[in-house]
């Protein structure tokens, strides 16, 4: 199986290392999961405007290409004005609907305030849904300062708890869907 990380931060550090921890977490519990991390920074993708996929700069194209054969899939955002980064949103206009169909789509989302921890639920989460996504129970919302200051690595023991149940949760019911 082959786990695919998004992370949709274009600046900060913390959301690819999330998504990272994630991918780590999940090679850690199974090692014949194979992983990639896609940190949106590395890549110029287009502006969705409704055309081909064929259309669009080799970077949109790559990048397209890789989540949709990936088995499953874990998307980062940090929170950008009480919603989504525009450069996940961007990204996820360019697919078609059904793109996500029998594939787990998991969210971890960063923020510096707690108050927005339900963001992911109500903007990601219908969205991938939308895709036919099967989004599992254990998203994770990781506030700013579950991070070391300097590193950006987690240093909240709780949140490293609930990025592993996440991993766990995804491989279990990625196991499900496979096995259907
Ligand atoms: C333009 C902008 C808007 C933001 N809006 C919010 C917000 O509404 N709520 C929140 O909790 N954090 C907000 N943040 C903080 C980021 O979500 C937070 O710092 C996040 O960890 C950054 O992730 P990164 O290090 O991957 O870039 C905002 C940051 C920026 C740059």
């Amino acid at each position: 199986m082959k786990l695919v990380g998004i992370s949709g931060a274009l600046s900060g550090e913390k959301t690819s290392l999330a998504v990272n921890d994630v991918l780590v977490a999940a090679q850690l519990q199974d090692s014949t999961i194979q992983t990639e991390l896609i940190d949106l920074r590395e890549y110029e993708i287009e502006f969705s405007v409704g055309a081909p996929l064929a259309d669009y700069n080799d970077d949109t194209w790559e990048v397209v290409t890789k989540i949709l054969s990936a088995d499953f899939l874990v998307f980062g955002t940090p929170i950008y004005q009480a919603s989504i980064s525009g450069a996940l949103k961007n990204l996820l206009d360019h697919f078609p609907e059904n793109a996500f169909k029998y594939k787990v789509t998991g969210i971890v989302a960063t923020g510096w305030s707690n108050k927005h921890f339900l963001v992911p639920e109500y903007q990601l989460k219908p969205v991938l849904s939308y895709f036919k996504g099967l989004i599992p129970t254990g998203n994770v919302y990781i506030h700013n300062d579950s991070f070391n200051e300097d590193s950006d690595e987690i240093i909240d023991r709780s949140v490293s708890e609930r990025i592993q149940k996440l991993a766990e949760e995804m491989i279990y019911l990625q196991r499900g869907i496979n096995n259907r």
